[in-house]
């Protein structure tokens, strides 16, 4: 299942988006209710205000006295048994008269004690009903008391099945503003993505700078960055120059130091000493030559530099290592990808493998085996594998100190895994080593920073 990121805009603005929807649309259904609720209820008492009138113009006392309807009510509702719809006039004294839909029950008639129309709710033949009363007056001055009901339930139907229809509605609305509201969020955060993928081609060396228009919101983070990424490498390249001039400028001192160190060794009074000068002025070189490979490296790099691909990035290497380890035999293993490119220093990275390759070589008995694996779509780990004795895990832990060596059987200024451990950390490479019953594996892993 996807992770849903927390900390992102575009969940921030979806979660805002949803609340707003979903308080809009439930104002919208409590209101509309309300207001409907109100239109029915006003339609209903003007229509029972209406026939309690019409009731009381028909109504007649006949010659013997009783309570008569000079003809039917013209809704024919009142007069389906139970039909929710009922009437009802009543004179002091005599039999009163009920609609035909009231096979039983009563209104209570002092519900109508003025002239005037009422309207109150009460208990009606078949539950709760609007109750509507008017007092009249019969040919001798008596009080007739009009009573006209309409059930609650009639009008309660109606506004439910309002209810539901606009629940339906307000839904589908609910749903086509979250889907436009989604389409806006994604037009709106598109050149957020645009710049997202401009910083990347310039982490990865194919830009010098961002490029492209932003809008003005963003447009001075784009500056900004520039300005910094300019500044950046600027500083970069100053400083392996530096480095680069430092180390040429020592060259000559050196090359003098190291012909009259060889002239002392001649010598047999100042042989030792010579030698200590002389073994001191070979590391010195080794380092001179390394800063200048560096400063060389990049001053020519060139656009598209900051990538390495792989595998094609060992070849070389491996010739190299090769015919410095003529007896050796190195083989090259890749697994899980056919070419991969990683976004670092290609100078740094073919430094770092050559390093490693080479300390394989050095204690390996026979056999030197590279592999690239790919661990996921662009994260890569090369190992470098020998059959040599390996290193103890105190040894291992101690072997990224400058100068430091195990085996003086072999040639060499401990500077190496030194060098190695500073280039890996700068390209941000986990660099781990570890003895096997085989041999020995050094491990230089690669992944994208996490952004
Ligand atoms: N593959 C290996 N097998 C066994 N021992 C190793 C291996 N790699 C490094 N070491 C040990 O770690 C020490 C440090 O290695 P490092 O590469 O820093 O120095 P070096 O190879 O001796 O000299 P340099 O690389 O500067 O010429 C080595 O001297 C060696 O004792
Ligand atoms: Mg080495």
């Amino acid at each position: 299942m996807k992770k849903v990121v927390t900390n992102s805009l575009r969940t921030r603005l979806l979660v805002t988006l949803l609340l707003w929807v979903v308080i809009a649309t439930g104002a919208t259904l409590l209101v509309a209710n309300a207001i409907f609720r109100q239109h029915v209820e006003d339609s209903y008492h003007e229509e029972l205000e209406v026939h309690v009138r019409e009731l009381a113009v028909l109504t007649l006392v006949n010659e013997k006295g009783e309570l008569e309807l000079d003809r039917p009510l013209s809704d024919p509702r009142y007069n389906l048994p139970l039909s929710g719809f009922y009437w009802q006039v009543t004179m002091e004294g005599r039999r009163p008269l009920r609609s035909g839909s009231m096979t039983r029950g009563e209104l209570d008639e002092h519900i109508a004690h003025s002239p005037e129309v009422l309207h109150v709710l009460e208990k009606g033949p078949t539950g709760p009903a609007i109750t509507y009363g008017l007092i009249g007056s019969g040919p001798d001055g008596e009080e007739i008391h009009y009573v006209i009901a309409t059930d609650q339930r009639h009008l309660d139907s109606l506004i439910q099945s309002f209810t539901r229809d606009l629940t339906i509605a307000l839904v589908l609305l609910a749903l086509v503003l979250l889907l436009v509201g989604y389409a806006f969020l994604g037009i709106g955060l598109r050149p957020l993505q645009r710049l997202r993928g401009a910083i990347g081609l310039l982490r990865s060396g194919e830009r010098k700078s961002i490029e492209g228009d932003f809008p003005v919101e963003i447009a001075p983070l784009v500056s900004d960055l520039n300005v910094y990424a300019q500044q950046n490498e600027a500083m970069i390249a100053k400083s392996r120059t530096s480095a680069g001039n430092l180390a040429h400028s020592l060259r000559t001192p050196l090359a003098v130091i190291t012909d009259e160190a060889e002239r002392l060794a001649s010598e047999s009074a100042t042989r030792e000493s010579a030698h200590l000068l002389l073994e001191q002025a070979r590391t010195m070189e080794q380092q001179i030559e390394y800063q200048l490979a560096r400063a060389r490296a990049s001053s020519g790099m060139a656009r598209g530099e900051h990538r390495v691909i792989v595998p094609d990035v060992a070849q070389p290497i491996l010739k190299a290592m090769q015919r410095l380890h003529p007896e050796k035999e190195f083989h090259l293993q890749i697994e899980g990808f056919d070419k991969m490119i990683l976004p670092i220093d290609r100078i740094d990275y073919a430094e770092l493998l050559a390093i490693l390759l080479d300390n394989a070589g050095k204690w390996a008995k026979s056999k030197v085996t590279l592999i690239f694996k790919a661990d996921t779509a662009d994260s890569l780990t090369a190992s470098i594998h020998d059959d040599g004795p390996g290193m103890t895990d105190d040894q291992i832990e101690r072997a990224t100190e400058p100068g430091i060596r195990f085996d003086a059987s072999k040639p060499g200024s401990g500077l190496g895994l030194a060098i190695a451990k500073e280039i890996a950390d700068s390209l941000g490479l986990a660099l781990s080593f570890k003895s096997l019953s085989s041999g020995f594996v050094g491990k230089l892993r690669y992944a994208p920073r996490s952004e």
